[in-house]
């Protein structure tokens, strides 16, 4: 990369200060799986470790920002126009199930804008970074979205509604409408990861509903600085409302319109 500011230096060495202890956390879960409650109550302790870690490790270096985390919700600083969006583990089900597919996911915001981004992958060690106006990287490989043009070569991701949230019917039409037309749909279980990978060209699309913005912030900077294309589920700016797609410019207008038209059939 030509060039990493301070602030993303920063967020990097905090993922992986943090990457760290969430390795050896996975690896101890290994032991607890025989217990129901016992992984879940130490998934829950390594979640907020690791947030509070990264919350000291960037206040220390940045005092006074503010902070959105997955636990404690909003850390005020006295710097109003700075904010870290974190999410600590995201893909939390998979590392309580012992699947490695999960990421540190750390944004910075300057002034409501999306400056610096960090997903980190701690055990296939795969650091994805963006900074505002100087692209998307991949272990220092630039990143660009997927080229392809047409909905049947694409491979599109998605988040599956769980545990009763969220619209069934409604997301049962848009797969049925997906998996109709596409090369096929994974639900890998990670949204910023997902994003990671539409921006990697690993992806073509991606959507979800139900997402919060410490899910979604990192990865919509590394989307757009991969020449990709993000909106909410309207076609809207409203990214962080958790309604998301993310493709590139020739798929997401035929994505958008393939998932309103199926939720409309399907409501009637
Ligand atoms: P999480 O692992 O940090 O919770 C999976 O569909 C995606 O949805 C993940 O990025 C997951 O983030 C996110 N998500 C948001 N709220 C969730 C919840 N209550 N349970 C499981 N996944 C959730
Ligand atoms: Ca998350």
């Amino acid at each position: 990369m030509r060039y990493l500011s301070p602030a993303l230096n920063v967020m990097a060495a905090a993922a992986r200060k943090a990457g760290r202890g969430l390795i050896r956390d996975f690896g101890e879960l290994e032991n607890l799986q025989v217990s129901l409650k016992g992984p879940a109550d130490f998934v829950s302790t390594a979640d907020k470790r690791t947030e509070n870690q990264l919350v000291e490790e960037l206040q220390r270096v940045r005092p006074g920002y503010t902070f959105l985390v997955e636990e404690a919700g909003i850390v005020e600083g006295p710097d109003k126009s700075h904010r870290f969006i974190i999410d600590p583990i995201d893909g939390t089900t998979n590392f309580l199930h012992g699947i490695p597919h999960f990421a540190i996911s750390i944004a910075l915001e300057r002034d409501g804008a999306l400056v610096s981004a960090v997903i980190f992958n701690p055990v296939t060690d795969e650091m994805y970074i963006a900074e505002k106006g100087q692209g998307a990287y991949l272990n220092d490989k630039r990143l660009r979205v997927a080229a392809r043009k047409k909905l049947s070569e694409s491979l599109l991701a998605t988040g599956i509604p769980f545990l009763g949230h969220g619209d069934h019917d409604g997301f049962s039409a848009e797969l049925a409408a997906a998996m109709s037309v596409t090369s096929g749909v994974r639900r890998f279980g990670a949204a910023s990861l997902d994003l990671a990978y539409v921006a990697a060209g690993r992806f073509d699309g991606y959507w979800e509903r139900n997402l919060s913005a410490w899910d979604v912030a990192a990865g919509i900077l590394m989307v757009r600085e991969a020449g990709g294309v993000i909106t909410d589920l309207d076609g809207g700016a409203d990214v962080l409302s958790g309604r998301i797609l993310a493709s590139n410019e020739h798929l997401h207008p035929q994505i958008l319109k393939l998932l309103k038209d199926a939720v409309r059939a399907a409501k009637g």
